[in-house]
This record gives C-alpha cells, structure tokens and sequence, in this order.
C-alpha cells in the first residue's frame, strides 16, 4: 500500500460542514452502464487457474502494490506489480492498493477475489478532499459491481482485506508476493506470526509463490502474442518518426534529447509509454551500454544507437535497437562492423526453436562476433576462436561485447526474473516464449587495441522474436535490418 507522504497543513482550507453538505449535492446521477467483460479476463483467469493449481488448499496473495512518493507530495505515476498485471488483467494505472487474493474452496479449487478501493460516495471527504485518491482530483475509480463485470472475479471492498487475508491464519498456508507491497505483506507476516507460523518456512513459501507466478509468464497466451505486435508494431511507429526528426536533432542541438522525446511523444500516444528508459546514443555514447543520460550532440557521420521499446496499455512492452547511420549512409568502417553483428543477430536467430536451449541463442551469436574479431586480429596471439570461446580460460571477445544475446520479453522487459538458471539460461525454449535477440559490438573511443578506425563506433541490432512450432517468427521483421535496407528505409523517409 501506498507510501506514507509527510502532510503540512500549510496550504489547507478549511472544511465546514455547509461545504460538505454542498459539495455532495447537485451532481447528476452516476452512469448506470455495466462495463463490458475485457478480452482479457478470460486469458486471466486461466492463469489463475494455472497458478493456483500449483498450491491447493492455500490462500494466495498478489498485492498491485501502492502509489510511491516521487517528492514531497507528488508520486510517480502507478504501475502494477507485473504478477499483479498479469493475473487480473488490469494494466496502466490500474489499481494502487489493491490486492488478489486466491481464496481456497473447500470443495477445491480457489475463487479469486479483487480487494480494492472502489469509488467512493459524493459525500465522502474523499470525494472532495483527498488528493491522492479522491475524485476531484485524480478522477472516478470503478464501482464493486463494475470490476467484477470487466474482469469476471469477485471484488471486495479494500477495508476488508485485512480481516480476510488473516482468517484461519495457521490452519491455511498464506502465501504473499512479498516484493510487490511491504505494507500487505506486514498485514500477512502479522496474521501469520498471530498464529505462530515459523517465519522462515514462511519466507521460503512466500518465495515459491513469487518464482510461480515469474515463470507461469515463460510462455506467452494468444493474447500477450498479440500485445507484442501491438508493442512492436507501436515501436515502428516511434523509430520512423525518429528517423524523420534525424534532421532536427542535428539542427537543434541537444540532439540525443530530442531523439528520446521524439520517441517518447510516440509512446505516449500509441502505448502507455516507454517500456524501459530508451538509450539514445550518438558516436561513442553507443559503447556505454545504458546510456540513458541521453545528453549528448548528434552529429553528421555518428551512427546513432537507438534501444526503445513502446509499452502497450496493458504493460507489455518491445524492446527494440536500431543503429542508424545520421547522415543516411554508413561510412566503411561502420558497415563492416553493424554487418558482423547483423551476421550474428542471424546465426542467433536462426538457433531459435523449440527443443533448443535458450543459451544456445547467445553460443550461436557470440561465435559470429569471435570469428569477427579473430579474423580483425583483435584476440591476443595465439587465441583462436575455439580458445576465446572456451569458458574456463577464453572470453576475451567480452571485450567488445560484454553482454548477453537475449532475454526473455514481455511485462517485464527482462521479463521472468526469477526463473532458476535451470529453467531460463539452461532452459528448452517452447512454442510461446518471446524473446530478444540482440547482438553488438562496442568500440570505445579509448581502446587502443581496436583499429583505429573502428574506434568510437557501437553497434547494436536487437529484435523481438516468438518461438513457433518449427522455429521462430521474428515480430519486429517490418523493421529493416540489414545496412542495405536501413540506408534505403532512412531514404524513404527522409524523401516522404
Ligand atoms: N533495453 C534493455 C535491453 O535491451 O535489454
Ligand atoms: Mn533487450
Ligand atoms: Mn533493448
């Protein structure tokens, strides 16, 4: 729940009860309309169904968790624990405070129940006066009746969670996502120490609940599928209208910030916003890899390295590089190091499918990039490509590419965190899964061993792929790609 906010009265008015009785009058009847079930629901409760099926008999709690203060009084816009989002369905600002429970049946099974603050009455103080919840001042919240008709579960009413979250406590395991709310999460350690539950074995159930509900999101429904079109097809958008602001970044000045809120306006519109801080890198900013100062000059002649994705209302989000020569073509020295990666970005591609392993995605990249520089004579004498492979003594390409080829994508844009290393890096990749794969090479500006004419020049090429039946389907394939088809894109662009 939400984060304590220190209250001066310094600006308060006063409130009479004239006020109060006027303020609750006068105003036209609520809107009756039911809302409509959302698409999602039903994907939803099929993966509540899945999650629970995993701890029968126990009581399962997953906060959205609360408004977090950005400064004195004003909070950082609210987004919902991804496990959270990804169990109701609901998405951007939607709900602070509240929390799913999956309450055991006795028959089996578990009914799920949304706790949430509902909109409250004209003739609350709420309703006028208070600036963190009440209508006046961030606008209507939905009805009781209104969440159960959008997303198909039972809602209650927040004030009771804490009464029903602690009932039977020691009879019924109680497990809480303790990361997504340290005040839920309190009521649920109190319930629980009342009942003289041993904390640590508490602990331990709280974290495989947490790890459940990471990895039920390995594999994506045809919904999140379709999410990440949107995400990637949004994110196209935003590159484009990147590419056609090229020309004002250099005229303005300040350019790698007008590329970020060119993109930035983009995200808005069509999405929630920005799925992560984009990276906007000019020249050697591109070998920093998070750059998100983005407080550089554009130039003529940089490569600019672009890595943004859009999130979509419902919290899915792209994760998307393109490198993009700024005066429209590619000097030699910069082709022939964004085709080593795109040759990599290939093999790593084309090692996506099912029954593969999902570190074998980087083992087919990486031996593209060593071949590269091998070949450049940038590995130590007498290191080979085997030799730098080899993972008890090589690794000297980490050099210049330190990071790895993908990560799996979705809510979240590292997305399962908690699965085990057995279960992401080690793990089979399955028909569903939705990933990045996403090359580079980074030559600093200061690397003496470099050549020199490599030195100053990043490259990254990151696209967003699903694994099929027989392989993969790269989403973001509308996006050129090769140097090629990216110089004749900028063209196309710029000429429109
Ligand atoms: N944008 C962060 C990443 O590519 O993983
Ligand atoms: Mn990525
Ligand atoms: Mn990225």
């Amino acid at each position: 729940m939400s984060e304590e906010q220190k209250q001066s009265d310094n600006r308060a008015r006063p409130t009479t009860d004239e006020f109060r009785e006027f303020v609750a009058s006068g105003w036209a009847p609520r809107a009756v309309a039911t809302p409509e079930r959302a698409e999602v629901a039903a994907y939803a409760a099929q993966r509540r169904e899945a999650l629970a099926a995993a701890f029968p008999g126990e009581r399962l709690v997953i906060p959205a968790g609360g408004l977090k203060v950005r400064s004195n009084d004003t909070d950082y816009v609210f987004r919902p624990h991804s496990a959270f989002a990804h169990l109701t369905g609901l998405g951007a600002d939607r709900e602070p405070d509240a929390v799913l429970v999956l309450e055991p049946l006795e028959e089996g099974g578990h009914e799920a129940q949304l706790f949430f603050r509902p909109l409250a009455d004209r003739d609350t103080d709420e309703f006028f006066g208070d600036a963190r919840y009440g209508e006046f001042w961030v606008g209507a919240r939905p009805t009781l009746a209104d969440m159960e008709a959008e997303l198909g579960l039972r809602a209650r009413h927040i004030d009771d969670f804490e009464p029903a979250v602690g009932k039977d406590a020691g009879v019924v395991t109680i497990r809480v996502i303790r990361e997504a709310d340290t005040q839920v999460a309190g009521i649920v350690e109190a319930a629980r120490s009342a009942a003289s539950v041993a904390q640590e074995q508490a602990a331990e159930q709280d974290d495989a609940l947490s790890h459940a509900a990471s990895t039920l999101r390995l594999v994506k429904d045809e919904w999140e599928i379709d999410q990440m079109r949107e995400a990637v097809a949004a994110t196209h958008t935003g590159f484009e209208a990147v590419i056609a602001g090229m020309g004002e970044a250099l005229e303005r000045g300040r350019g790698e910030r007008w590329i970020e809120g060119v993109f930035g306006l983009h995200a808005r519109h069509q999405g929630n916003g920005v799925g992560y801080d984009s990276i906007c890198a000019a020249g050697d900013h591109a070998n920093t890899l998070h750059w998100i100062k983005n407080t550089g000059e554009v130039h003529e002649g940089d490569l600019v390295l672009i890595d943004a994705g859009v999130e979509v209302d419902s919290l899915f989000t792209a994760d998307i590089t393109r490198t993009l020569p700024v005066s429209g073509r590619f000097t030699d020295a910069q082709r022939e190091i964004y085709d080593a990666v795109y040759a990599a970005q290939e093999a790593g591609i084309a090692a996506v499918r099912p029954g593969a392993r999902f570190s074998d995605i980087h083992a087919a990249a990486i031996r593209v990039i060593a071949e590269h520089l091998h070949r450049w004579g940038l590995l130590p004498e007498g290191i080979d490509v085997e030799g730098t492979l080899d993972t008890e003594h090589g690794q000297y390409h980490r050099r210049w590419m330190v990071h790895g080829t993908s990560h799996h994508l979705g809510i979240d844009v590292h997305d399962c965190a908690l699965a085990t290393r057995a279960e992401y890096m080690d793990g089979e990749l399955a028909p569903g899964m939705v990933l990045t794969v996403e090359p580079g090479l980074y030559f600093k500006a200061d690397d003496l061993l470099a050549p020199e004419r490599f030195r100053g020049i990043g490259v990254r090429i990151e696209d967003d792929v699903v694994v099929t039946e027989d392989g993969c389907e790269v989403l973001s394939a509308d996006m050129p790609r090769t140097s090629a088809d990216v110089e004749a894109w900028i063209a196309r662009i710029a000429q429109a």
